[in-house]
């Protein structure tokens, strides 16, 4: 460890895309490339915490002394982040982009070809964050917002519905941000203040939100 900002801390974090089968070869997903996550794991890691990293299908190797739990559908995140929580955690960050739906049924065999025109039946997914934030002696939880539009207000509002203590938005309508970037620039809030962070490396941004959240862990 580098800081002791988080030291004896234990901090469970998911990252990268969650895929939903349609039949055996395809699937719906989106374009998180976990990075955002696996910065926040190594920076957790460096202040000292033990790091669990509950991690969608991602093309990034586990950062040092951190442990991945590899996982593909929205269930298997809910059932290895719960999972792990059990396991004992201070502080949980979600920073996976969980896809919200997926396919009602799973074709056994590759679906053919045949109408011009096709529909797929979805239905939700379960909530991971709001699953574990909703727990009786929840962790310290902060969540992730990707947002186009109105980024502050549904931001407070997913972290008063979801019971969240600290809520990360991220506008990712902005060119060079968010999903599948190098940088991001967020607004962070939390019950009674925000603060802002400007364009940087996701490593460089992580640092600073590890530290922001090691200040308001410790004053809730
Ligand atoms: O992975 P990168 O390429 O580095 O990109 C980073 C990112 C843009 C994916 C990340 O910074 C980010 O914004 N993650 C949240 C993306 C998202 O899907 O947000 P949301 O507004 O749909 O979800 C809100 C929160 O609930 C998130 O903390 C999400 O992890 C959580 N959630 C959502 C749905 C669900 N079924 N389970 C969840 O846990």
């Amino acid at each position: 460890p580098q800081n002791a900002a988080l030291a004896g801390l234990r901090v469970v974090i998911t990252a990268g895309p969650t895929r939903e089968p349609i039949d055996p070869v395809r699937y719906i997903s989106n374009h998180s490339s976990g990075k955002m996550g696996y910065a926040l794991a190594a920076a957790a890691r460096r202040a000292g915490a033990e790091v669990t990293l509950v991690s969608g299908p991602v093309n990034l190797a586990a950062p040092a002394a951190v442990q991945v739990r590899p996982v593909v559908t929205a269930a298997d995140m809910l059932a290895q982040a719960s999972a792990a929580v059990d396991e004992g955690c201070d502080i949980f960050i979600a920073t996976a982009a969980v896809a919200d739906y997926r396919p009602a049924s799973c074709a056994d065999q590759k679906i053919k070809k045949s109408a011009e025109d096709m529909a797929l039946a979805l239905v939700r997914n379960p909530d991971t964050l709001a699953t574990i934030a909703g727990r009786e002696n929840a962790p310290f939880t902060v969540g992730f917002a990707a947002e186009t539009t109105d980024v502050a207000h549904y931001a407070n509002d997913k972290m008063q519905r979801k019971k969240l203590n600290m809520i990360v938005a991220n506008d990712v309508s902005r060119p060079g941000l968010g999903f599948n970037s190098d940088d991001n620039a967020v607004t962070v809030f939390w019950p009674g203040g925000q603060q802002e962070f400007a364009t940087e490396s996701k490593a460089g941004l992580a640092e600073r939100l590890v530290a922001l959240i090691s200040e308001r862990f410790r004053q809730a």
